[in-house]
This record gives C-alpha cells, structure tokens and sequence, in this order.
C-alpha cells in the first residue's frame, strides 16, 4: 500500500471533508439542508473525487431509504445530537433554560491548520436556536493512520448558564456489514485487560467505568470486524480515549445499519456539567485507526503512534527495577530496604523502589495515607542514608506514593475531613479503610503539589509509583452544590495538573501509574507518565493472559512486569524461575521477590536472565512486537523485530505438555524474507524460511521457555 504524508480537505461547496493518514482515508460530509455531518468512508486511501461521489450517493440513498420511524440519517452522523429526528444516544445533550435539550446545527466555518508533521480540521457548528457552539476537530499526523478527535463547546449566552448532560469525544461509524464483532478488554482486579470478542447485536452495547478511574473492569478501547480478521489479516476499525476518570463508550445500531459508538468521558448519569455564560469546555481526545491488516497490525499502528505521539520519553529504554511490595509489604525499615538494595545491584538491577510503609504512622492499610513525612521509626535519619546507599550501589531510587488518599487514621484527615468526597450527614463509604480526596477542589490540588514537590525537592529521586486504590464513592462536595456535577470530571484534570507541574519542576523524575495494579491504564495518564503498572497479579501464568490483552493497545515499552517469589500468592502457583522471568522479559522486566530468600542457583540464574534481558531490551521495548499464537494454547510465543529487521528476540512458552508431544513449529513474522539470521545455537536460516517453515523450539514440560535471538548477518 501506498504511504503518503497526511492531508485534510474541507470543501465549503459540497460540505465534503476528507483525512488522509499515510495508508488511510476517512471521509464525511455536511448535509447541505440541514448541516448534520454525515459519515461516509474510513479505509484504505480514496480520492477526493470518490469522496465527492460518497457524499451525493449516500445523501441520495439515505433520502431514499427514508421511511417513518427511523432517523435519515440512521446511525451514520459524525456526532449525534440530541432532538429532531435523530433516535438514537446522543453525543452531545445539552440542557437549556426551559429544560430544552433539543439542537439543530448550522456550519459558521472550517479552519484548516498545519504543523510540521500534522494537520488539524476544525468544523464550527452554531445551535439555530440557542447560543451554543460546538467545534468537532480532526487531526492527522505524517507517521501514522490514527486520527485524533476531540470536541470544544462554548456557551455563547452573556446571562444564562446551561447543563451539559452528555459530550463525548467521537462517534466513530464503522462500515455495514453483515456482521460487527466486537473485540473488547475486560477484567476485575487482579485480572485486567482480558481479551474478549463479541458479536453487536441490534441494540446498544455498553462498556463503561463508573468508578472515577479508568477502571480494571473495562479499558476504553475496542476494535470491530466483520467476524473474519485474524492476527495477520482483514480489516479493524478501533478506537480509544485518552482519558483516566470515568467513560463510557456505547455502541449502538438498529436493523440494516451500521454501528456507531460513542466514546466519551464521565459515565451515564455523572453530570450535568453546568457551562457558565462564556464557558468552553473541551473533551479528551478520542483516537480512532483503521487497519487494512488484522489485529497485529493494528496493535503495530496503536504502539508506533503512543510512542511518537502519546508518552512523554517514548524512545527512551526504561531500567530494570527491583519493587519492595511483594517483599516486604508493608513492613520496610532502612536496614531490611538496604539489604534487598544490595542484592537488587547484585542482580544487576538499575532502580531500586521503596513501596508503600515509608510514611506516617503506616503500618498497616488502616493509617498514614496522607501524611506524606518519613516514618522515622524506620527510617531514622529520613530517607537520604537508604538514598544515597541506593545511589552509591549504582541504582536510581524511586518511591510510592498515593496522593489522592487520606485514611481516616491521619493527621490529614483529622485536621480536613472536608478535603474527601462526602454527602451531608451521611457517614462515607470506606474501602481498604480509606477515602478519595477531592482533587477538583483547587486548594486540595496545590496541597497535594506542595507535598509532592517537596518531597522530591528534599530527596534525591528518580522514579515515583503513583498509586490509587479504590474508586470514588460518595462523590459529593456539600460545600459547593455548583460544583456536584463536575468532580469526576475536574478530579480527573485535578490529578492531570498536579503531575504536570511536578514533571515540569523535576524533569528528571519518571512515574509509573499504578491503581491497584491496572486500573488506571489509558492514553490520558499515559501522555503524562513512563510506564503502566498493569496488575497487581505477577503469577507468571495469568500474566501471559494480562499482556497478551494490554497489547492488543498499550506499547511493550509502557508494560512494567516483575518477577516474583513462587507459590505466587495469588493462584498459589509454582512456576520456574526462567518462566517467571521469560514472562517478564517480555516487557519492561522488574524484580518484586523476597531477594533475600532466594537460593545462590535462583541468584545465579537471575542475574544471567537479567543481563541476557538488557541485550535484548532494545529490541523488546522498541521493536515490533508479534503475537505469534495464544497463552495457554500448545506452545506459542511473542517475538520483537528492530525497525532495520536487523535483530529479533523471540520468547517461546509452553505453559502445559500433553500426549508427550513436541511443540510445533512456530512461524516468525516480520523478517527480512531474503535476509540471513543467525539464530541463538548457530543455525543460520533464512527470513523466508523462519516466516514460512517456523523454529522449532525445544521444549520439554510444563512451564517450559526459551528465548531466541535472531541476528541478520551482513
Ligand atoms: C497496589 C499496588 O498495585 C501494589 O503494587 C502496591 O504498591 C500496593 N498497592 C501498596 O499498597
């Protein structure tokens, strides 16, 4: 397929747009009576004549097709409103003076703008009837088909304010087909990001975080087929939200129509979000990509494009580092910490983490959040002595923290219970005995910012864990009723604005977002952090399932993965240790066992694994990543390709041997056909035969791994 450098056209006499990513073309157009957008097109590349005949063929067959009952334009408009003959959900609904929801748009203008790598189209609709405008914005970017959304609002009233009950960031129409399969990533604590597909039925299909964070249970993301793309084929349209409070993403069709989903911040119900007279609102982006080339592809698009245009330091190679939460718990002193810092630069590890317990009267989960001094009990002179040990050792020193937490058993909270989300007069909700900070009231923000800045002013810090482990309840500040229908909104951007002002005070501090394990993975934090913490569950095996799922979206390089102490405490399982760390190599590896436990043959072998996974580092968190078959099925295996082809390093499971049978082939991907690899033993075999043929890994038992470079010879 050709590559191009992307474009956007908006023609003003035929009310045709047109967006061109490198290998894609995606088109709509302005209905000339009643200015509704009307989607037309998304694949691969058409021209601006086919665009032109799209937008008279569907006007003329969307009039045809009118009957009684149903909207003209049945699913196929850029954004939905609320009123006139429009049935279905809504992207946008606006609550006027009079309890008037109802808008009818008319097009003012369209702006077109450039930058070096990127264009942007702004179409700038005005309410006939009220004083409202709404501006849908498209952006293309040169080295990528992912088309970026995202919706501004203006209440263009002097005196009156209005109530906005719904504004989502995109519709995103996917073509009529016979069939629309839904692939989707599901979970519960302890088990994110599970891969699931389903078929649309006729109706609505929702998926959604009521819980003011992105949510373990559903991760806003999906990708709709017609039933037959595999990983290396067929066409898949997905999309995603960079955002991290609560969402909902609603797909919905009737009979004979195509699907339309909905994506947008805050959950059914959240609001209303009052606009005051003059107030504009802006939305998350939505990110929306097609792929010509099945689900490997489309993962490739949605990894390149995070890299280059989401992450803050996307080419940069994170560290290996060593956790103390599944080591110690709660129970960290500066001598226990230094000893596992020793072993941890033994291993050869480049970070060392201290995790929750440091602070306040914390020793347990029922004090001290919120009272973010050193607990000197532990740790008598500070944290500088275990600092500046960690740094003499060679490593860079991180910390947890949980800043949107007070627990009640606080000097935070005895002096500002105010400070959490509450109702009047009813006792809140505890979990894990401790409450959400309200981060949209302003003063709560800056106080978390002092605290947070002069912690990483006062201390010597490369790397901070921030943590958050419960969702809201009891959303609700007494004090402010205006205010009541904007927190999960503004907590959101709360949380956003503190991280960004500590990134541009500590440049050189990098942060993980964990909330008890995944539940706050998306584009949003992403943009303003270096890594996921993406389950809280290290059990090799489940983890395979956990990856597998998270990146189907999310880069290798944002996927922080630790090796741990066996039986695992969750499932109870025993694995090998060069499983558990063949697991974690495939990503960003870290270590989180007891080092102190572990026997001179397991330290042996660690410290090997772990210098064999710095030469291979490179190629896993910024190669290609190919998921050649399932966990759990036979043997199958990710494998990672430089961008030159000129290096690969394949990880091979066998998770269960049965019959006695030896693994089958299993074909690479992504080679140089007529290259010459040398494999890991000194085979040298050609692209063409690794990708048609496949290694033949030996593998023998349960829980059985390799790992296998390729080298391309000159
Ligand atoms: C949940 C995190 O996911 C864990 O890794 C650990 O940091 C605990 N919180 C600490 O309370």
């Amino acid at each position: 397929m050709r590559a191009r450098p992307a474009a956007v056209t908006y023609d003003a006499g035929t009310g045709v747009l047109l967006l061109d990513t490198p290998r894609t073309s995606y088109a709509a157009y302005v209905g000339r009576a009643d200015d509704i957008p009307i989607h037309t097109y998304w694949g691969p590349p058409i021209t601006a004549e086919d665009a032109a005949h799209l937008a008279t063929s569907t006007a003329e067959r969307l009039a045809a097709e009118w009957e009684c009952f149903r909207s003209p334009a049945n699913r196929h408009e850029e954004y939905p409103l609320d009123g006139g003959l429009q049935f279905g959900r809504a992207a946008l609904s606006v609550e006027f003076p009079g309890s008037v929801r109802a808008v009818e748009w008319r097009l003012a203008r369209h702006e077109i703008t450039a930058e070096p790598g990127r264009q942007e189209l702004t179409l700038w609709f005005e309410a006939r009837h009220q004083e409202l405008t709404v501006a849908l914005h498209y952006r293309v970017h040169d080295d990528s088909d992912v088309i970026d959304r995202w919706v501004v609002v203006r209440n263009d009233s002097a005196t009156e304010a209005v109530d906005v009950h719904r504004l989502d960031s995109a519709a995103w129409v996917t073509p009529e087909q016979p069939r629309h399969r839904m692939t989707h990533l599901t979970g519960r604590w302890a088990a994110e990001t599970q891969l699931r597909r389903t078929d649309l039925a006729d109706g609505h299909f929702v998926l959604e975080s009521r819980r003011g964070i992105t949510s373990h249970h559903a991760n806003p993301w999906f990708a709709i087929d017609d039933g037959t793309a595999t990983e290396e084929s067929g066409r898949v349209y997905s999309a995603t939200l960079h955002w991290s409070g609560s969402w909902r993403l609603l797909a919905q069709r009737e009979l004979d129509e195509p699907a339309q989903v909905l994506f947008g911040w805050g959950h059914e119900g959240f609001g209303p979000r009052r606009l005051e007279p003059g107030e504009v609102l802006q939305t998350p982006v939505s990110s929306g990509l097609f792929s010509a080339d099945g689900f490997g592809a489309m993962s490739h698009a949605w990894h390149e494009y995070a890299l280059r245009h989401v992450l803050p330091n996307g080419g940069e190679q994170r560290p290996v580092l060593f956790n103390s939460w599944e080591a110690t718990g709660f129970d960290v002193d500066e001598a226990g910490q230094l000893a596992l810092a020793r072993k941890a630069a033994d291993l050869g590890c480049e970070l060392f983490v201290l995790d929750d317990g440091w602070f306040g009267r914390r020793s347990d989960d029922r004090a001290g959040l919120g009272d973010w001094w050193v607990n000197t009990d532990r740790f008598p002179g500070g944290l500088k002595p275990l600092i500046d040990e960690v740094h003499a050792l060679g490593m860079g020193f991180g910390l947890w923290i949980e800043p949107e937490m007070v627990n009640p058993d606080s000097d935070l909270y005895r002096a500002h219970p105010e400070w959490t989300y509450h109702h009047a007069g009813r006792e809140p909700h505890t979990m894990r005995h401790q409450l959400v900070l309200n981060l949209a009231r302003p003063d709560v923000a800056e106080w978390v910012f002092g605290e947070l800045d002069a912690l990483l002013s006062a201390n010597d810090i490369q790397f901070v864990k921030w943590d958050m482990n419960r969702p809201f309840a009891d959303t609700g500040w007494p004090e402010r009723p205006d205010r009541q229908g904007r927190l999960w909104l503004d907590h959101v951007t709360g949380v956003y604005g503190v991280i960004d002002a500590l990134r541009r005070k500590h440049p050189g501090v990098a942060f993980e977002a964990c909330s008890g394990g995944g539940g706050r993975v998306d584009f949003g934090i992403m943009a303003r952090t270096d890594q996921f913490w993406p389950s809280d569950n290290t059990d090799a095996l489940d983890r395979r399932y956990i990856q597998h799922g998270f990146s189907h979206l999310y880069p290798v390089r944002t996927m922080s993965c630790w090796v741990t102490d066996v039986p695992a405490f969750i499932n109870k399982r025993r694995v090998p240790l060069t499983y558990r760390f063949h697991v974690a190599m495939a990503g960003v590896l870290g270590i989180g066992g007891d080092l102190n436990a572990w026997t001179a043959e397991e330290t042996e072998e660690a410290r090997r694994l772990i210098a064999q996974y710095k030469e291979i580092r490179h190629i896993v968190q910024h190669g290609r990543l190919h998921r050649l078959g399932e966990p759990g099925r036979s043997a199958s295996a990710v494998q990672y390709v430089t961008a030159d082809l000129s290096e690969s390093a394949v990880l091979v499971y066998q998770e269960a041997q049965q019959y006695d049978s030896a693994p089958a082939p299993i074909r690479l991907r992504g080679l140089a056909p007529e290259g010459r690899y040398r494999l890991t033993g000194g085979a040298v075999l050609s692209g063409a035969l690794l990708m048609n043929h496949g290694i033949t890994p030996r593998l023998t038992g349960d829980y059985a791994s390799t790992l296998i470079r390729l080298e391309l010879l000159a």
